[in-house]
């Protein structure tokens, strides 16, 4: 049996920071710190360079990942980038990373599942390594997320940032990844979207669309959602392993607030403790919030070798998935 285990982690956050209390002069109507903190959890986030791009935190994160690994940009023979914001319509963020990482010919592609994007990728990746296809996989999660939101809009500005999470996966005969569990419904698409595209364009008129290049989201309709489709993943991934709430030593959630994780959280009877939640930190990055947290964990010494670790996302499509895993 081929398994695919966890090496090396890696994260980036961009220099500039943008606090709540910063965001109380920039929206239209009335914001505050207190109001933030409160609603989501959220202290902090930070914010890509005019001149930086989301291949950029990508590369910072994916060369500490590399290290962590103690792995060459040589030893990867297939390179997997969740984004939902690509420097460029194409080539992909990923063919751009594998050429400044110094690699050539093996696999490289993006995948396009909002905040559940890097819990795609790591199953796709998982599915290529226990093929016997692929040895050693880069899987990236990386977000300017920032150039997808209004910034003087209080609604949708408050919870979002810009950062870079990675992993580095490996063949191996000992677990490794137990299962990945994968779900999308487009049924729910006007729930939380960005309504131009390159195909739509960006003439679109429509009920609270004020500019299509940005982010609309009915957030109190998310949540809801949000809560009890998580709580169904994590059933599901016990149900498929066989294990009670209990085997599960960490939960590192999506991060999009602290509200949605502390439900989850419950669900599982998982103490505080046992939950990895740095979205006071950064704000939600979408697909680089996973990667973000666990590394943050990993590199304190929390997550330990042995010990289950599950990821759970959910976001815009919408899409929700899980991974469980040894570390
Ligand atoms: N500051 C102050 N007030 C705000 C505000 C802000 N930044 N944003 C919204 N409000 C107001 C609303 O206008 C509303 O005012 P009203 O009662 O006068 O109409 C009030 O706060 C309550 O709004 P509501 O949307 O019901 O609040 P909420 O408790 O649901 O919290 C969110 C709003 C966005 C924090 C919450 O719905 C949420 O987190 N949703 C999920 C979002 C998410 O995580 N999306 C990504 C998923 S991947």
């Amino acid at each position: 049996m081929i398994y695919t285990r966890f090496i090396g982690t890696g994260s980036y956050l961009p220099e500039k920071i943008l606090t709540n209390h910063d965001l109380e002069k920039m929206v239209d109507i009335d914001t505050s710190d207190q109001w933030i903190r409160e609603r989501t959890g959220i202290a902090k986030r930070h914010i890509a360079a005019d001149d930086e791009t989301t291949c950029d935190l990508a590369e910072h994160a994916a060369r500490a990942a590399l290290d962590a690994a103690g792995k060459k940009a040589a030893d990867i023979d297939l390179l997997v980038l969740a984004t939902t914001t690509p420097d460029k319509i194409f080539p992909s963020t990923a063919c751009l990373l594998q050429s400044r990482l110094g690699m050539k010919n093996h696999p490289a592609f993006d995948v396009q599942a909002v905040c559940s994007g890097f819990v795609y990728a790591v199953s796709i990746a998982e599915k290529f390594i226990r093929s016997g296809s692929h040895q050693r996989a880069l899987v990236v999660g990386a977000e300017t997320f920032s150039r997808l939101i209004d910034w003087t809009d209080r609604s949708t500005c408050v919870l979002f940032g810009d950062g870079a999470g990675a992993v580095v996966l490996e063949a191996s005969t000992e677990p490794g990844i137990h299962s990945t569990h994968l779900h999308a419904d487009g049924a729910y698409e006007e729930l939380l979207h960005v309504p131009g595209g390159v195909s739509l364009g960006f003439d679109i008129e429509g009920d609270n669309i004020n500019d299509p290049h940005y982010t609309h989201m009915r957030g109190n309709e998310v949540f809801k959602v949000a809560v009890n489709t998580l709580g169904q993943i994590v059933e599901e991934t016990l149900v498929a392993n066989q294990l009670q709430k209990s085997d599960i030593d960490w939960l590192v959630p999506h991060q999009a607030n602290t509200r949605i994780i502390d439900a989850t959280a419950r669900k599982l009877n998982m103490s505080k403790d046992r939950v990895v939640v740095t979205v006071d930190q950064h704000a939600n990055t979408s697909a680089a919030s996973i990667p973000l947290a666990l590394d943050v964990a990993v590199r304190d010494g929390r997550i330990k070798r042995g010990e289950k670790v599950l990821l759970e996302a959910f976001g815009g499509g919408f899409t929700w998935g899980s991974v469980l895993f040894t570390y």
